[in-house]
């Protein structure tokens, strides 16, 4: 570990990066979530940059610091990072999606706020774009890499969505085990290729980030 770090080996690359929640309105004071922190996506902003690239970070609401040299994006909706990714995929050599995109969107936002009426209420929703799909799907495609935290067969769900999204790489992490993942410091991960799986057993994310880096640097390389 350390060698592509050392050799800088992503100088001249531009990364892109998407990270943490997205917010999805239902009115001008409440919205659907989840609890991503943003820790793993900043982690690899740190990480890419430490390694020599150009760094974009699109991110939903995080409490988190900007890592050094990175170009921080601020959005709230999955549509929002949409646009933004598609804004700086002209330039990108490598796509990295670490958000938490929300599936589901309210069907409509109310322009006021939703005043309560009867004993029972539901919302409908509707499915969001798929960013990482999106960007896969685009002539030139940049090196696309997803993540999958799922609760079983981890590496089974995750082989599907790197052939089904036509992804370059998935990083597979159980979110079944409360010690690690979403909101935590650590995560245990396995990297998953087309033609390898490498796992990575319980480490501080920024350290899984540098060794996540250098697979994605390695796969450039002999590319
Ligand atoms: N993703 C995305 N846009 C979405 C949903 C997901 O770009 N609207 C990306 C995530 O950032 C991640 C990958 O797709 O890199 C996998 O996300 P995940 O939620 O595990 O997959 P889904 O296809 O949404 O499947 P599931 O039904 O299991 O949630
Ligand atoms: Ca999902």
């Amino acid at each position: 570990l350390g060698k592509q770090f050392e050799q800088k080996s992503l100088s001249g690359k531009t990364v892109t990066i998407t990270a943490g929640p997205t917010r999805e309105a239902i009115d001008p004071v409440r919205y659907i979530s989840n609890h991503s922190s943003g820790k793993m996506g900043f982690a690899l902003a740190q990480a890419a940059v430490e390694a020599g690239a150009n760094v974009n970070l699109i991110c939903g609401p995080v409490t988190l610091a900007t890592p050094e040299r990175v170009n921080r994006i601020d959005v709230e909706s999955c549509q929002n990072m949409y646009d933004a990714v598609f804004e700086t995929l002209p330039n990108t050599d490598i796509f990295i999606g670490a958000a938490a995109v929300a599936d589901y969107r309210p069907a409509t936002t109310a322009d006021h706020k939703i005043k309560k009426q009867s004993d029972a209420m539901s919302i409908e929703l509707v499915r969001n774009p798929d960013i990482i799909s999106s960007v896969a799907a685009t002539e030139n495609k940049p090196f696309t890499v997803g993540f999958a935290a799922e609760t079983q067969d981890v590496s089974g769900y995750a082989k599907g969505k790197l052939i089904s999204k036509n992804l370059d790489m998935i990083i597979a992490n159980d979110v079944s085990d409360k010690s690690i993942g979403f909101n935590s410091e650590d995560n245990a991960v396995v990297v998953i290729g087309h033609n390898y799986e490498t796992s990575h057993g319980k480490a501080n994310k920024y350290h899984l980030a540098r060794v996540i880096v250098e697979h994605i640097a390695e796969c450039l390389e002999t590319q």
